[in-house]
């Protein structure tokens, strides 16, 4: 296969770039992703989809509390998506810390200042090896962005510093590594 060539195309498949927040248990957190996408053609049945790798502690609170919140980012929200998408939960609680927040229907956090939101109950799963494909039925949402655009994750991370973006690779490849990990332990446990 030619992986370059598609790679072009799936490389354009992904969606703008959005916080994902979870709590369980009495822990709130968040990651990013720019795996989300609409999964209802009935504006009035309203559900979304989300890729999140399993590596990500906000994929375990997702799954033990089968909600969260999905809030698309603004142009000048980079230092949102530092604090939440270049470090693990796993590796310290409180990212969400000095950020204006607040626990929606589900107990997601709902994060203040975001040109909108919207909160899902978890209504299936597909496990993909290295990560869960959530979808989400909508329970709540608000839009109060006007005509904010929506960001690639490429327009987001170019417009960063160059520090910024080298951190963005380092927890990228290190990511990377942690999928090929799980797909490769899968691999060598399938049938010849
Ligand atoms: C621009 C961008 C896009 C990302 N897209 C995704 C995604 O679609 N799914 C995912 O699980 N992680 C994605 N990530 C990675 C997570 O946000 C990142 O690994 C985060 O540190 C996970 O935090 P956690 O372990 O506290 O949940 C993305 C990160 C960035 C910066």
């Amino acid at each position: 296969m030619d992986f370059g060539a598609i790679r072009r195309i799936t490389s354009r498949l992904w969606g703008p770039v959005c916080a994902v927040t979870a709590a369980y248990d009495g822990e709130a957190s968040g990651q990013i992703a720019v795996g989300v996408l609409s999964a209802s053609i009935l504006s009035d049945h309203p559900r979304v989809l989300i890729e999140i790798w399993k590596a990500n502690r906000t994929h375990d609170l997702i799954a033990a509390g089968r909600a969260f919140a999905v809030h698309p980012l603004a142009a000048d929200h980079t230092a949102i998506v530092r604090l939440l998408g270049f470090r693990s939960g796993h590796d310290g609680a409180g990212k969400l810390d000095g950020l204006r927040w607040a626990p929606g229907l589900t107990g997601s956090p709902i994060l203040g200042g975001m040109p909108g939101f919207l909160e899902c109950r978890v209504a299936g799963t597909l496990d993909a090896t290295d990560m869960t494909v959530f979808l989400g039925t909508v329970v709540a949402g608000e839009w109060c962005g006007g005509e904010t655009p929506m960001v690639q994750a490429y327009e987001m991370i170019g417009a960063m510093p160059v520090e910024w973006q080298e951190e963005y690779r380092r927890h990228d490849l290190a990511q990377r590594e942690a999928a090929a990990h799980l797909l490769g332990a899968a691999a060598e446990k399938a049938p010849a």
